[in-house]
């Protein structure tokens, strides 16, 4: 799934993304084990989770940050597979009968319809632990062991219990109940924005020199942008058909999830994004036109059709 097919008006963007989703695929082929490395069953399973499919929003934000950062190129890809792992597992065990029962994820059948559940339950645990074992161990160019080590903090809480996994947990518990706007939000900011956010973190960690200023901006831009992507996620889920998607539409509404237009409508969902979208270009302010790739995305995840 390239985004030039859903931004067809953005050359600009189209450009840095399309650049950007080659050079993390290339990367994410050699970071994987081989498909015939021992046990192969497993090692395809997570192949199958991670290459070929996905808008790879989050590498394309860790490459964002590092062109406004001038960070270490090497070191950006090393974040930037680390963060779309977590994320590629995530939808693996978010697909499983026990969580959503989704059958169809990035326009082919979910991880365990294809390797069976235990399958997929084992390929998304590897795939975590894969993360932090790049984090620590890749080659990262110039990058120093402290921010090394910042970086699997950062990752560790987004992906854990106070985050992803957190908001997770919120979101099965809320099935059938009725949240209000606050524990909606929180939800989200758990399950999707805290990963996100530690995406635009790890980029800045690539960077030699950061401003205590720069780094405050692009973490509100980050928190913005990471509620603003699950806001949009909920509206496709009304309004995208399974097709444009690649994964079930509707299926919020089958399972009975609370979600930003169910308790705001469509019209009050999409207002919300908008003043998210706004908030996060107002962090980047002090930033110049380096930035503009960050800018781009941010108008990209709320006007996006998939
Ligand atoms: C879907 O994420 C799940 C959420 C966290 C909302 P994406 O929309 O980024 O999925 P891919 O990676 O493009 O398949
Ligand atoms: C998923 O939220 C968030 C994750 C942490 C994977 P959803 O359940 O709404 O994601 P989709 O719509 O299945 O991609
Ligand atoms: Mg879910
Ligand atoms: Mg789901
Ligand atoms: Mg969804």
């Amino acid at each position: 799934m390239s985004l030039s097919t859903v931004t067809p008006d953005h050359p600009e963007l189209n450009q840095f993304a399309g650049q950007c989703q080659q050079r993390v695929e290339q990367a994410l082929q050699r970071v994987l084990p081989a498909a015939d490395t021992l046990p192969s069953q497993l090692h395809q399973a997570m192949r199958y989770a991670v290459l070929g499919g996905g808008k790879r929003i989050r590498p394309l934000l860790v490459y964002a940050v590092g062109k406004a950062l001038a960070a270490d190129e090497q070191a950006l890809d090393i974040a930037a597979c680390a963060v779309e792992c977590i994320h590629a597992y995530s939808l693996v065990h978010d697909d499983l009968p026990a969580m959503d029962n989704d059958d169809l994820r990035r326009g082919k059948p979910a991880c365990h319809k294809a390797w069976g559940e235990a399958g997929a339950i084992l390929a998304g645990d590897a795939l975590q632990a894969l993360a932090f074992y790049l984090l620590a161990h890749a080659p990262m160019g110039k990058v120093t062991a402290v921010h090394r080590l910042q970086m699997i903090e950062r990752l560790g809480v987004a992906a854990g219990s106070r985050g992803m996994v957190g908001g997770q947990s919120m979101d099965l518990a809320a099935v059938g109940r009725q949240l209000d706007i606050a524990e909606l939000e929180d939800m989200h900011i758990h399950k999707t924005g805290a990963l996100i956010r530690a995406a635009v973190l790890l980029g800045t960690l690539c960077a030699e020199h950061v401003r205590d200023s720069e780094q405050r901006a692009l973490d509100h831009y980050g928190k913005y942008i990471g509620l603003a992507f699950q806001v949009q996620d909920d509206i496709l889920d009304v309004t995208g058909s399974t097709e444009q998607l690649g994964k079930q539409a509707g299926a919020d509404h089958a399972l009975n999830k609370p979600t930003y237009p169910a308790l705001l409508g469509l019209q009050g969902a999409r207002e919300r994004a908008r003043e998210l979208h706004q908030a996060a270009l107002d962090s980047l302010a002090a930033l110049d036109q380096r930035a503009d790739p960050l800018r781009w995305l941010s108008e990209y995840i709320v006007g996006r059709t998939s």
